[in-house]
């Protein structure tokens, strides 16, 4: 029996060498972990054993382990990030599992997202995503008054909502079509909700959905998954937004030069 406050899990966990390597998973014991730990604070405690004995630790993604930077991602018995709704994985506490578990860890699959090694996936799609057109031309200068654009209370609001997406591919890993139309959507509305968006708001919807379809992702067959397993709880009313943006932006195409840039 472990003891108060204390679970004894077995871990099933992918552990993959690098991109070429085949993967397979291993089983290891975790004992005596405190429910009070963080499920990334449990692997720590994993690794350390692995590394006491020799052995090579588990390599997962982290940095803020604050639910911000979007780096966690592990899939914990077939879910990104774990049982718990509207939680990233570093916030995920272990107070969340019962003694006696048995979890299986997985990386995000997708074909976007290679492993890199056991639970660390290659997500720089997403930065060529938002390379192409997930951002604002701004003219340099200098910083203007606050509150010199006004901005309808509504629409600040949904543009928070949608800027709360921290980019971690939970969306991709749960979609059944590993479509990236939430991450995509989430990133073209908190820009295309607000005055300094409207500019390249049609180019941002093409460029950004051409280069999801070139990275290989999935199309939308409207599932839900994606927002089902959402750390941020993005709604799926932000996939309509960009589609109604996308084929407003496909029916006025012209071409870039003879458009001045703005789609
Ligand atoms: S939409 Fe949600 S699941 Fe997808 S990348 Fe953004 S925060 Fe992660
Ligand atoms: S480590 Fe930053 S969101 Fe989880």
């Amino acid at each position: 029996m472990p003891q108060p406050g204390t679970l004894n899990l077995t871990l099933n966990v992918w552990r993959q060498k690098n991109a070429g390597s085949p993967g397979r998973f291993v089983t290891y014991a975790a004992r005596g972990i405190s429910t009070e730990m963080s499920f990334l604070e449990m692997l720590d405690v994993v690794n350390e054993e692995l590394i006491l004995k020799g052995e090579e630790p588990i390599a997962f993604d982290h940095d803020c382990r604050e639910g911000i930077c979007g780096m966690c991602g592990v899939v914990v018995n077939g879910i990104p990030h774990g049982p718990r709704k509207g939680t990233t994985a570093c916030q995920l506490h272990m107070r969340s599992f019962k003694d006696g578990d048995t979890l299986t860890l997985e990386p995000w699959r997708a074909g976007p997202f290679p492993v890199l090694k056991d639970l660390i996936v290659d997500r720089s799609a997403f930065d060529r995503i938002i390379a192409a057109g997930g951002f604002i031309s701004a003219p340099a200068g200098s910083a203007p008054d606050g509150n010199a654009i006004p901005v309808p209370k509504a629409d600040a609001e949904l543009a928070m909502d949608a800027a709360a997406c921290i980019g971690c591919g939970a969306c991709v890993a749960a979609c059944p079509n590993a479509s990236a139309m939430l991450f995509v959507a989430a990133k073209a509305s908190h820009l295309g909700l607000l005055p300094q968006g409207q500019a390249e708001r049609k180019r941002r919807a093409l460029r950004m959905d051409e280069q999801m379809d070139r990275e290989g992702f999935g199309t939308c067959t409207n599932h839900g998954e994606c927002e089902a397993s959402c750390p941020k709880e993005i709604r799926l009313e932000f996939i309509a937004r960009l589609n109604r943006d996308y084929l407003r932006a496909s029916l006025t195409r012209r071409p870039e030069a003879a458009s001045g840039g703005t789609g």
